[in-house]
């Protein structure tokens, strides 16, 4: 029996191999890959099964240039709107061929393969799509879901150590908003452990998919609980804004160290489980520190303030698998982060 989370009612996850699922969930007729030059590296074999697109890596990949480029690509292949687009690769790759598949002849049909542990926990699940304009995140985008999203634990063997902890930020992310068991299962871990151990790991992603899911089936166009998943963003949005020192899941694990600080500081969250968070986080191997001044990242992160009126929602852990959505003026962020 395929294991599978159903996401939307037209969208789910398979965990699996990828060689059978893709057997099993690619319909029949064309499919156009569109990946990155490190999936080609790692995983060339399987890209040249099918005709594929190559767009660059980093966040400056997610640009309204790369989206141009390929849709000359596939105009140029002669794509139509029977063409299926499977995206292989990380986070910048699903959101890219999400946002292709989406508008490329008002859309075609689309599934993911996701590659990273960022991806498979986050990223790849949820139907976000977007690139960044002028020098802000996701700026453009749409909500679309993938038919489906194939998570193959054994591919996330090939990832270098910074960007499997990387995706452990999310990992962390989700067991504090919402998986106190998961949070538990962390804690009696470690990040070697969790390299070598794909089982471990597969129940790990398998639970972080499962919040997810049942978070965007309630709200997928984040009117009110889905904005639970930005738990930790905000100061990280503002920490890639200000430095390109940190991937992102690098600084959404310094948001979430603050963001709790903070809670703490407001006696939003006991002592206690504020502890277990902060501790759980060093014990990762997160950098914790924020890497600019304060003022600095209050102005990145005001830099929002147009489009977004007088305030902004900030996500606060109130337990080990507890948030509060609060509502903050952004003339009191300042009080709010200045005893972190
Ligand atoms: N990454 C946050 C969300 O999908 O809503």
């Amino acid at each position: 029996m395929t294991n599978n989370i159903g996401v939307t009612s037209s969208s789910s996850v398979y965990f699996g191999k990828t060689d059978a699922l893709l057997k099993q969930l690619l319909p029949e007729g064309r499919v156009i890959v569109i990946s990155d030059s490190n999936i080609d590296r790692t995983h060339h074999e399987l890209l040249t099964r099918y005709e594929y697109i190559l767009i660059g890596q980093g966040e400056q990949a997610k640009s309204l240039a790369t989206l141009d480029n390929i849709y000359r690509k596939l105009i140029e292949m002669g794509a139509d709107r029977t063409t299926f687009i499977l995206g292989i690769g990380g986070g910048i790759v699903t959101d890219i061929a999400g946002f292709v598949a989406s508008t490329y002849m008002r859309g075609v049909k689309f599934g993911f393969v996701t590659t990273t542990l960022l991806g498979a926990v986050d990223a790849s699940v949820g139907g976000k799509n977007g690139v960044n304009v002028g020098g802000f995140k996701n700026m453009v985008g749409l909500f679309s879901q993938p038919q489906f999203v194939v998570c193959d634990a054994s591919l996330l063997s090939t990832l270098p150590k910074r960007e499997l902890r990387a995706g452990l930020a999310e990992v962390i992310k989700t067991a504090i908003l919402g998986d106190a068991e998961l949070f538990e299962i962390l804690e009696k871990s470690t990040f070697n452990t969790l390299c070598k151990e794909s089982a471990l790991l597969e129940d790990v992603i398998t639970r972080c998919v499962r919040v997810k899911a049942s978070v965007v089936a309630e709200d997928e166009r984040e009117g009110g609980r889905r904005r639970i998943l930005n738990l930790g963003h905000t100061i990280a949005h503002a920490i890639e804004k200000s430095t390109s020192q940190f991937s992102h899941g690098e600084a959404v694990a310094i948001g979430l160290y603050h963001i709790t600080k903070s809670a703490l500081a407001q006696k939003m969250i006991g002592e206690s489980d504020a502890n277990r968070i902060l501790s759980l986080i060093e014990q990762y191997g997160f950098s914790t520190a924020l890497p600019t001044d304060l003022n600095q990242l209050l102005k990145a992160i005001e830099g929002d303030k147009k489009r977004k009126g007088d305030s902004l929602h900030l996500i606060f852990p109130t337990a080990i698998g507890a948030v509060e959505d609060r509502v903050v003026a952004y003339k009191d962020l300042k009080t709010i982060f200045d005893n972190i």
